[in-house]
């Protein structure tokens, strides 16, 4: 699937001003001291996020399709670069944090005049190719927005006075009675999934390709964090009956015994670290930071309880279902902008208050909570062909020991949500908004 421009030039710039300002937004709250600092070696620091995003549009479009181009430091070639080889070198990623110079004021001063600059040559009829790198340009920077939230979110999580990114909003943590979990069957057979229609996709969306479902059921919404304490209450971060066996690896080094930023309150019950500062657990609220091994063990506990064959859906059954529900219609009005910025955790699912969960309903929350893990390892579709030159290290050649994931979450900006969307993370990775929705085998 070649890469194409989403739009007239006219359109993308305008588009070019909304995402860099929503970057903008994000660092805004921050420090000098909170936007340098590494966690960990697979999370960023702000600062580095602010900066590469720039060097896409300088390195990538600019470099080649503007008129007399003059790099604004020659040295961010290098240092910003993520991992693309065709580029050439990179800065070692975990010692993103060690660049302590330039200081943020000149990768902000380094942004607006890269900003500048995109927009003077978007005035001078750029040709398509070039718009469709630019349209690269602006969904990568979406990537990184949710980027920006995770890892800082690792960052302040480390602290432990457990520090408050942004205050919670009044509104938050309203207490909703979650309805009972409903299911969706169907009966399987060939179905049709990726993308094929108009607009941007990733070249790891493509070609839509058919796929075999056997009979399954999909849960009409995510599971909560009341029902994943239950598993936890039950003994289940200390029982390898419900574990993969790397995972019960994974939880014995690791010594897990709760998702990651929940903690036990010495009167008993949870509180959880979020972008709004330490909470009491919200039992409503989508689950949020699992991996999927917590995520697959929890799907084997329930079943044991419930005597239902339950597992993670595919990606095939989760992207299937979702069309067929209409879930996808609202994707584009969903999810992170410059108004959800007081808004920055799952929520519970306020508008289904009181609801019956008989299961004959859609798929509830396939989008905008909490990106859910799904079976499907991570892999080419039958056909995929990475784009061509240094863009196509973008996705092809991550695709081994990751699984995918489905949906969105609320960090995942406005706009850039679809259907055929197909997050990756290993199987260990929990630092992400990243939660589950069952499936069950019907025969
Ligand atoms: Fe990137």
């Amino acid at each position: 699937m070649p890469l194409k421009a989403a739009g007239t030039a006219a359109h993308l710039a305008e588009q070019f001003t909304q995402v860099r300002a929503l970057t903008c937004a994000l660092a805004e709250p921050l420090s000098e001291a909170d936007a340098q600092v590494q966690s960990m070696p697979d999370a960023s620091p702000v600062k580095w996020h602010l900066a590469h995003t720039t060097w896409f549009f300088e390195t990538l479009l600019l470099e080649r399709f503007e008129a007399g181009f003059r790099a604004h430091h020659p040295a961010y070639r290098m240092l910003f670069n993520s991992y693309y080889n065709a580029v050439g070198a990179q800065h070692a990623r975990p010692q993103r944090g060690l660049i302590t110079r330039p200081g943020l004021a000149e990768i902000q001063a380094w942004r607006r005049a890269v900003d500048r600059r995109v927009h003077d040559w978007l005035s001078s009829h750029p040709p398509e190719p070039a718009l469709a790198l630019l349209t690269l340009g602006l969904n990568h920077e979406q990537q990184h927005q949710e980027l920006i939230l995770s890892d800082l979110k690792h960052l302040l999580g480390c602290n432990p006075l457990a520090p408050a990114y942004r205050a919670r909003p009044a509104h938050a943590g309203k207490a909703a009675d979650v309805p009972a979990l409903g299911w969706v069957s169907h009966d399987g057979g060939p179905v049709d999934i990726g993308h094929a229609g108009a607009g941007f996709a990733f070249d790891n969306e493509a070609p839509r390709h058919r796929h075999w479902l056997a009979p399954h059921a999909l849960a009409d919404r995510l599971v909560t964090q009341g029902e994943f304490a239950g598993f936890i209450a039950d003994g289940g971060y200390g029982d390898p009956r419900w574990w993969l066996s790397a995972g019960w690896d994974w939880v014995r080094t690791q010594q897990a015994s709760a998702p990651m930023y929940w903690q036990r309150e010495p009167q008993g019950g949870w509180s959880a670290f979020t972008l709004h500062g330490l909470q009491p657990l919200q039992a409503d609220a989508p689950a949020v930071h699992l991996n999927l091994y917590e995520a697959d063990a929890y799907a084997r506990w329930a079943g044991a309880q419930s005597g239902m064959p339950l597992r993670l859906p595919t990606e095939a059954e989760w992207e299937h279902g979702v069309e067929r529900s209409g879930a996808a219609a609202r994707v584009q009005t969903m999810g992170l902008c410059a108004d959800t910025l007081e808004s920055l955790h799952p929520q519970a699912d306020l508008a289904r208050r009181g609801s019956a969960g008989h299961g004959k309903g859609p798929l509830h929350q396939a989008f905008g909570q909490v990106w859910q893990w799904t079976a499907s390892a991570y892999a080419a579709y039958p056909g995929y062909r990475p784009w061509a030159g240094a863009v196509g290290e973008y996705n092809g050649k991550f695709m081994v020991n990751q699984y995918v994931l489905r949906g969105s979450s609320f960090a995942t900006p406005r706009g850039h949500a679809r259907l055929s969307y197909r997050n990756f993370f290993p199987a260990d990775a929990r630092w992400q908004f990243t939660g589950l929705r069952l499936a069950c085998d019907l025969r």
